[in-house]
């Protein structure tokens, strides 16, 4: 069975909601492609903004985190309850900036993914490797122990539904992309350890994307290898071009 592509773009931390909805409306005639599922991860302050603007499009209105509390006195944390009433369908935990600025460790990322699923929403599971990890090739060892970390206790119904998005660390905001060939490899690991964890229906059916400065030139070669499911977007997100990345196949 075929899966679907996903491109997903991380706003990271831009677009005040005015700069917001401009964004949205710039890119609605650009991201109607019937063969892919396209989502904004967006900042918080953002998502009443987007989930409106969005209204009678394709596109599903992701988070960029989650706190693996349900509510209470955390300042400044955002529940999965909050997320899911305004609409958001998907949010982004562990990616490399959150676990490199704010010590977002393995256990503090799988409490994430848990509560995630709890509430109903579908996780962007991020791991990825640094340049010095690649160098001395550790790649696929480290990513691995990413991935059954994070995924403790997380069910194979579940993993089924979910998304993992391979960033290598080094092509972050860099312009240096992986080669395709050096993405699909990893990627391919990665759904081999879903294998490994759960079973070969599971690791056929997780969809897993590409990040790492994914742009329209680079796009369809990434995009045609068989293990890579879609994008997660940063820069190129943030412009018109996300529309060629989403119109890959055409
Ligand atoms: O989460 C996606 C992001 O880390 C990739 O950023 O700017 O290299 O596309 P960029």
């Amino acid at each position: 069975m075929a899966r679907r592509k996903i491109i997903a773009g991380n706003w990271k931390m831009n677009k005040t909601p005015s700069e917001a909805k401009e964004l949205v409306e710039l890119l609605k005639p650009l991201v109607n492609n019937p063969d892919v599922d396209v989502v904004y991860c967006v900042p918080a302050v953002d998502i009443t903004t987007v989930v409106e603007a969005v209204k009678g499009t394709n596109v599903a209105v992701g988070a960029e985190n989650i706190s693996d509390q349900d509510k209470g006195a955390y300042t400044g944390e955002i529940s999965g309850d909050m997320l899911v009433d305004a609409g958001v369908k998907y949010v982004i935990i562990g990616h490399s900036e959150r676990r490199g600025y704010y010590s977002e460790d393995d256990a503090f990322l799988n409490r994430k993914v848990k509560k995630a699923f709890e509430k109903g929403l579908t996780p962007i599971l991020c791991c990825g490797e640094s340049l010095e990890q690649r160098e001395t090739g550790v790649t696929m060892d480290w990513i691995r122990l990413q991935i059954k970390s994070d995924l403790q206790g997380v069910t194979a119904e579940q993993a089924k539904t979910m998304v993992i998005a391979y960033e290598p660390i080094w092509a972050i905001g860099t312009g240096k992309t992986a080669t395709a060939d050096q993405a699909e490899e990893v990627c391919k690991g990665i759904r081999d350890t879903i294998a490994e964890i759960y079973d070969t229906d599971t690791a056929e059916k997780i969809r897993i994307q590409y990040g790492g400065s994914m742009n329209a030139g680079n796009c369809k070669e990434l995009l045609a290898k068989p293990d890579i499911d879609g994008g997660l977007i940063g820069g190129a997100s943030l412009k018109a071009d996300f529309g060629q990345i989403v119109n890959y196949n055409k």
